[in-house]
This record gives structure tokens, C-alpha cells and sequence, in this order.
């Protein structure tokens, strides 16, 4: 894995972040039924707390065997939670511009935290990146149907991290793949999606009302998942495909030279410019 792309990567993301314009009017609670804006906040408060509140960092208790491990990567899952962090600050001001408090519990990130805390750091990778799969598509829909121009602007902040941290957990993965050889191949493809729906469901059961009554609809969440899924599939095999040929040309290339230096053959090259 190429840590010092990502170490910059993460560091430039953190300049040119517009504020989104939280003093300015809204009128949400004009365009929709009280019904509709509470089910709106209860739905931003589960995000604030989940997404980057609470414990904004890996808990498994097996965790120390991943920040320990090779190269920078300690630095990186910083790097990652610091924005996860930031999400919750940017929801925070949204349900103060909504006029709502945050919360402090819910029982959906109680259960998520004891199951990643008890169930080891590879369940819990796992589990985040389903998350920032299925919730990257959740901001989308967010983004797309809540008329109010500063939580649009909040969601464009947090899609461009999520974009990220999803090509991060691609660059884990192929890391691995290469580590471990694995193809990730249809029957992996298959858990990988079933699992991904499953983690869907969950949070569509949590944040359907407050999505379907700003005009999203359960066929446009699970189109939007699937893709999303897909396109990471696709990604993650394109990138593994493309660092095994690339350590085979440079394997092939050094196999080429020390064959070119083995005792007694003629250098490629050095005739070159003689008479
Ligand atoms: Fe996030
Ligand atoms: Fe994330």
C-alpha cells in the first residue's frame, strides 16, 4: 500500500472546505409536515452520533494488531477518523440550524459498537466499509432531495471524504489481495453483497421515513446501493489486476538484467558508440 499517497491525500482534504452557510433562512420546516422534519432530525441525530461521534475510532479489542502493523498505518487511521470526526461537527451544526440538540444514545450504534468491539478489527474494517459504502449513498439521497442549501453543502463536504475513504479501503484491500492472494471472486462478490444489502436494510429501516418524506423512494436507495457496491467490485479487481501486472513487469525486468550480468555475457549496451 502506498502510504505516503494516502498520508497526502488526507492532508490536502483538509484545505479548501467551505463552511456551509448555516446562518442563512431555511425553510424546511415551511416544506415539510412536522411528521416529516422530526422524522428529518431524528435521522441527522443518529448520523451525528454515529458518523464520527461516539468513539470516532477503531474499538475492537483486538485493534492493536492492525495499528501496529507495517508502514504508516497508524497515522492513517487517524487521518481517517479525524474526518469522521469532522462529519459529526458539520451534522452538529445542521440540527442546531434545525433547531434540535444531539443525542447522546440510540440503540442501532450501541449494538454496531459491541459487535465491532467484541467481534475483532477484521469484522470491524469490514463493517465500516459497508457502512461508508451504504451511507455514502444515504448523503447522495440527502443531498439530492432536502431542500435547504447549507445541509446540501454539508453533504457535498462529507461525500467528498466518503469518496475517499472508500478508495482507501479499496487500497486495503488490494494490498491484501496481493498479501494473501485473493481474487475476490464471485463467491466473494456474492457475501460481499449480501452483506452490504443486509447493512443497507439496517439503515434504511432507521432513516427511510425521514428520506421518503423529502421524495426518495425504497427503489432509488437500493439501486443507489447496488451500484455503489458494484462500482467498489469493480474498482477494487481493476486495481488488483493492475498492481499484479505491474509486479510482474518489474519481476520480469529484473529477471531480464541479472540475466544480462550473469559472468561472461556482454552488458546490453555495451557496444554501443564502438568501432
Ligand atoms: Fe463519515
Ligand atoms: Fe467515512
Amino acid at each position: 500500500m502506498n502510504f505516503s499517497h494516502w498520508i497526502n491525500h488526507f492532508r490536502n482534504n483538509q484545505n479548501y472546505r467551505p463552511e456551509p452557510a448555516w446562518e442563512s433562512p431555511s425553510t424546511l420546516r415551511k416544506q415539510l409536515s412536522p411528521r416529516q422534519f422530526a422524522m428529518l432530525v431524528r435521522s441527522l441525530q443518529q448520523f451525528q452520533l454515529g458518523d464520527g461521534g461516539g468513539p470516532a475510532y477503531l474499538i475492537a479489542r483486538d485493534r492493536a494488531g492492525v495499528l501496529s502493523g507495517s508502514g504508516s498505518i497508524k497515522v492513517l487511521v487517524d487521518l481517517w477518523f479525524k474526518e469522521e470526526e469532522e462529519h459529526s461537527r458539520l451534522l452538529g451544526c445542521a440540527l442546531r440550524r434545525l433547531g434540535a440538540p444531539e443525542i447522546q444514545s440510540h440503540w442501532s450504534f450501541s449494538l454496531f459498537c459491541g459487535l465491532r468491539k467484541w467481534l475483532g478489527v477484521q469484522f470491524e474494517l469490514y463493517a465500516l466499509l459497508l457502512t461508508e459504502i451504504v451511507s455514502h449513498q444515504y448523503y447522495k439521497l440527502l443531498r439530492r432531495h432536502c431542500d435547504d442549501v447549507a445541509i446540501r453543502a454539508m453533504c457535498d463536504l462529507i461525500n467528498r471524504d466518503e469518496a475517499g475513504h472508500i478508495a482507501f479501503h479499496r487500497a486495503r484491500l488490494t494490498s491484501e489481495g496481493i498479501r494473501h492472494r485473493r481474487h475476490y471472486g464471485w463467491l466473494w462478490e456474492l457475501q460481499f453483497r449480501l452483506r452490504g444489502l443486509a447493512a443497507g436494510t439496517v439503515l434504511w429501516v432507521n432513516h427511510r421515513g425521514a428520506l421518503i418524506g423529502m421524495g426518495a423512494t425504497d427503489r432509488e436507495f437500493y439501486r443507489a446501493i447496488w451500484r455503489g457496491m458494484g462500482r467498489f467490485i469493480a474498482g477494487l479487481r481493476a486495481d488488483l489486476a493492475w498492481e499484479r501486472a505491474s509486479r510482474r513487469l518489474i519481476r520480469q525486468g529484473d529477471q531480464a538484467q541479472s540475466e544480462g550480468d550473469e559472468p561472461g555475457s556482454v552488458p546490453r549496451g555495451a557496444c554501443e558508440g564502438k568501432t
